[in-house]
């Protein structure tokens, strides 16, 4: 007989996933039984969440915009009652990595806005719809404890991120709420389409398993994050890097 389904008659929001890792994430979600809605600011023209048998939902949504993110909540429990699983996925970087002298005051803010302060805004509009076993899952970088040059915005905003996994896994523990942070090496996705081939050559050469990681590679922690498995995990940071950060 086939395995129950893993995240049947869950509800899931996943940020950021009209493509790349949310994406991967929303469709296995969906996969395992899940009601995903995902909060993509630029919903792809291809409208690939039509077509897996699960039920993905895709809202526009701007993590930045404090209105955009309440309104989408509203809309997000109108149509499920609650929310249980949260993954803050929606992230971006600067492609031509500044050194401090060079990182423009704006590129500093935005990738704050989105990276921290989206994470901030998206899970504090939800707390109200999580359940005892609710799940938040906050998607970090190794980045965020390597002194890579060129990072200073991006390391600072994803630092800021798992220092908020650690809070709110205490804050939110008494309700039976875990928060935990999957923490990523390389990802072949479009964010990093911009990586010279050279720099790209040299982070799959100091990762030990010697390849990217996939998108699928991510969604299938984050699964195991969201299903009754990880109950008792919170408050972690589990890297999926192919041993990149070692
Ligand atoms: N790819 C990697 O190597 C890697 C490594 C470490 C961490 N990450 C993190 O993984 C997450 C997913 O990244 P990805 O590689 O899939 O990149 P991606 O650029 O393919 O996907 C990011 C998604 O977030 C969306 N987004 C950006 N700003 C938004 C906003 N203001 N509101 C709503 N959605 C917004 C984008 O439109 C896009 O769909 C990000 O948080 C990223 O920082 C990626």
């Amino acid at each position: 007989m086939k395995d129950r389904r893993r995240l049947e008659g869950r509800v899931a929001v996943v940020t950021g996933g009209g493509r790349g890792i949310g994406r991967a994430i929303a469709r296995l979600f969906a996969g395992e039984g899940a009601r995903v809605t995902v909060w993509e600011l630029a919903p792809p023209a291809e409208r690939w969440w039509e077509e897996g048998r699960g039920e993905i939902t895709m809202d526009e949504v701007d993590v930045t915009s404090a209105e955009a993110v309440r309104q989408a909540a509203a809309r997000a429990v109108a149509r499920h009652g609650r929310v249980d699983v949260l993954v803050n996925n929606a992230g971006c970087n600067l492609w031509h990595q500044p050194h401090l002298e060079d990182l423009a005051e704006e590129e500093l803010q935005r990738l704050l806005e989105v990276n921290l302060h989206g994470a901030v805004r998206v899970t504090r509009a939800l707390l109200p719809h999580l359940p005892a076993d609710g799940r938040v899952i906050n998607i970090s970088s190794i980045l965020a404890t390597q002194g890579f040059p060129g990072q200073s915005a991006y390391a600072a905003s994803k630092a800021g991120l798992e220092a908020l996994t650690r809070v709110w896994a205490r804050e939110l523990g008494p309700r039976g709420i875990t928060v935990n942070a999957v923490v990523l090496g390389f990802i072949d996705t479009e964010m990093n389409a911009g990586l010279t081939p050279e720099l790209r050559r040299g982070v799959v050469a100091r990762t030990a398993l010697r390849r990217p990681g996939t998108p699928e590679d991510v969604a299938r922690v984050c699964l195991f994050l969201a299903s009754a498995d990880a109950a008792f995990i919170t408050g972690a940071r589990l890297p999926v890097d192919g041993g990149l950060r070692l």
